[in-house]
């Protein structure tokens, strides 16, 4: 029984961590397709020949962004520009994978 209970215990901590890792506005977000958006518009081999590396130190060098609005305003502003055709589900699941790895808020 007390085995039984910590495995509950470790699962519901686990749970935690994984929500905490996300932001509130970003929780329904579609993560997997945010990923996948970033990889067929090659918006990191853009990145990567303005910045060395894995493209990743052109996110917010300056902390311009600096919420998760400002976040996916700016993914918002990309896809006018580059004419993406982002629907508006899109640039938040686009917005949420970047905040996911590289801007961090929670
Ligand atoms: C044609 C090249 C190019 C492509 C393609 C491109 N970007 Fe960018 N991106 C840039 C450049 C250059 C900057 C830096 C702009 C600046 O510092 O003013 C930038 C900056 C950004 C920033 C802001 C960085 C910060 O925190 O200040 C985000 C977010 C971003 N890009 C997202 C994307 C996403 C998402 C895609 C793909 C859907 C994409 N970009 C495709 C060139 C590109």
């Amino acid at each position: 029984m007390y085995k039984l209970w910590l495995i509950v215990l470790a699962g519901v901590l686990g749970m935690g961590a994984a929500f905490a890792q996300q932001h509130p506005m970003f929780q329904d977000a579609d993560v997997a397709l945010g990923e996948k958006l970033i990889a067929d518009n090659k918006c990191e081999a853009c990145h990567i020949r303005r910045v060395a590396g894995d493209g990743s130190a052109i996110y917010n060098p300056k902390g311009r962004i600096n919420s998760p609005g400002a976040l996916r305003g700016m993914v918002e502003y990309c896809n006018t520009e580059l004419n993406l055709g982002f629907f508006p589900e899109d640039t938040h699941a686009v917005a949420a994978a970047l905040n996911l790895r590289h801007y961090k808020f929670r």
